[in-house]
């Protein structure tokens, strides 16, 4: 009688004697004269499943055949286990070997197995047990951001990944273009002829949905958005990624009080949604590389952020550098704060998360609403313990005149953003917004240290493997 493959995850919660069919990889085999023990792995779980195999002219060839890494089928009966560390285990009857695995070219020898190494074994790294309890983590960590905004009412917008905007004006976008590289088109005055290119104009991947997201926010309320989005900035940091995954909400009648609140309770909900629904990946996380990692996580959720004011913020780092606190970037007002100085705040000062509001407008965005001094604008990045940076967002200007004004003053053209400035000619609304980095958030969740170890295919300077 045939009978279904049950993943290991709900196996281990069955109780003995029943009949059960397993498929995974093998990640250990040992043994004595006797009898052998298999360690399976399915994914499902970070949890092997032990196999037991009675050692005899039947299954000899058969265990010949398995070693670490090899992928077979098993079928037995489920009994208790005698063993520690799990309540019941497979009594073989059948083994079928779907995929051997040369051990000798094994690519996981016991010597390296360094992170970086493992970013080179494209097909091994997700088969870690490491690599196994992040994808997971990132896996259910999608789906509580989809589960929270849904709960709240808030649309899912899909914004283009090809734009001819910068939202960000910071001018670190890859360009998208169909033109010949090795024979360009040139206008009567030599220059590039975009009418030529695909889009009839010089285009890009987009650096953020926000600005598409605002058009949404001033029709439906709220929305959000989350997808790829791209940044060809050159730095080669454990925190930056070239593509990397951005949840951008973006609220209408919301001030920047009311979208703070958002964002504290967001992510607070989200750590919480980790701590309760991947509890075994996060526990060998801890357990493994990271001892703080729990308390830390639960530290996040039975806090209030601090909300403090820029200037206050760079009161606290001038004191604190005339006091003999060592950074390697100069902290003066007008100064866009650094990753040392962020986490100085949080993790020395404060010891716990930091909500800093009112920046200078000179080190922000264009869209940012600008406050009466003349000087500051209504940003609010949340700060974190371990990553610095991990929101970063504001209210919008919502009056024609100052957005319009803004946008001159830096020089950017209006051309290609003039179907936004729309949304502050017809009935503008004031509103707000902000935009989580998805692997920051699983950097926190996860305790790594590299940006590059939370994303199954990380994009960095001179890397875009695989
Ligand atoms: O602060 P940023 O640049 O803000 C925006 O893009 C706004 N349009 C968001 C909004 O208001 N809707 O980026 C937002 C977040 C940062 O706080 C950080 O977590 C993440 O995106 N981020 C990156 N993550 C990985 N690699 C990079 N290169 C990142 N740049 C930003
Ligand atoms: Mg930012």
């Amino acid at each position: 009688m045939e009978i279904l493959r049950t993943k290991v995850i709900d196996l281990l919660k069955k109780d003995a004697g029943e009949e059960v069919l397993a498929k995974g990889w093998v990640r250990t085999k040992r043994g004595n004269k006797e009898i052998a023990f298999i360690a399976l792995n399915d994914g499902s779980t970070i949890k092997n499943v032990q196999i037991v195999v009675d050692k005899n002219a039947e299954t000899e060839p058969v265990l010949a055949r398995i070693s670490t890494g090899t992928c077979i089928g098993v079928r037995g009966k489920l009994v208790e286990s005698v063993g520690s560390g799990q309540a019941v285990e497979i009594r073989a009857s059948e083994i079928e070997v779907y995929g051997e695995c040369d051990p000798v070219r094994y690519p996981l020898q016991k010597k390296d197995t360094s992170f970086e190494y493992l970013r080179t074994v494209a097909h091994m790294r997700p088969r870690t047990n490491t690599f196994g309890a992040i994808l997971r983590l990132r896996s259910q960590m999608a789906y509580a951001i989809h589960e929270y905004f849904h709960s709240k009412g808030f649309v899912y917008l899909h914004t283009p990944l090809i734009t001819a905007s910068d939202a960000e004006g910071a001018g670190n976008m890859f360009q998208v273009t169909t033109l010949d590289l090795e024979n360009v088109p040139r206008n009567k005055k030599g220059k590039i002829d975009y009418a030529k290119d695909f889009f009839g104009k010089r285009t890009s991947l987009t650096v953020s949905g926000q600005l598409e997201g605002e058009l949404g926010a001033t029709a439906l309320g709220e929305i959000y958005t989350f997808g790829p989005t791209f940044r060809a900035e050159n730095s080669n940091t454990p925190r930056h990624l070239a593509e990397f995954w951005m949840i951008e909400p973006e609220m209408a009648f919301y001030d920047i009080t009311e979208n703070m609140d958002l964002a504290e309770d967001f992510i607070k909900h989200l750590v919480r949604y980790a701590l309760e629904n991947c509890r075994d990946d996060i526990q060998f996380l801890n357990d493994r590389y990271d001892p703080e990692l729990v308390a830390r996580l639960e530290g996040v959720i039975n806090t209030e952020f601090v909300r403090l004011e820029y200037t206050e913020g760079i009161k606290i780092l001038e004191a604190a550098a005339a006091n003999g606190v060592q950074f390697e970037y100069p902290v003066f007002w007008g100064a866009d704060l650094q990753s040392e100085h962020e986490r100085y705040l949080v993790e020395k000062h404060f010891g716990k998360p930091v909500i800093l509001t009112g920046y200078p407008k000179d080190i922000k965005a264009f869209y940012m609403k600008q406050n009466p001094d003349g000087k500051t604008v209504r940003a609010m990045d949340v700060l974190f313990p371990k990553i610095g940076e991990i929101i970063g967002g504001s209210e919008r200007e919502a009056d024609l005149g100052k957005l319009e004004a803004r946008i001159d003053e830096l020089g950017m053209s209006r051309t290609n953003l003039e179907w936004y400035v729309d949304t502050r000619r017809f009935g503008s609304c004031p509103h707000s917004g902000f935009g989580l980095g998805f692997e920051r958030l699983l950097l926190f969740v996860t305790g790594m240290q590299n940006i590059r170890d939370v994303i199954p295919f990380p994009r960095t300077p001179k890397n875009a493997e695989f």
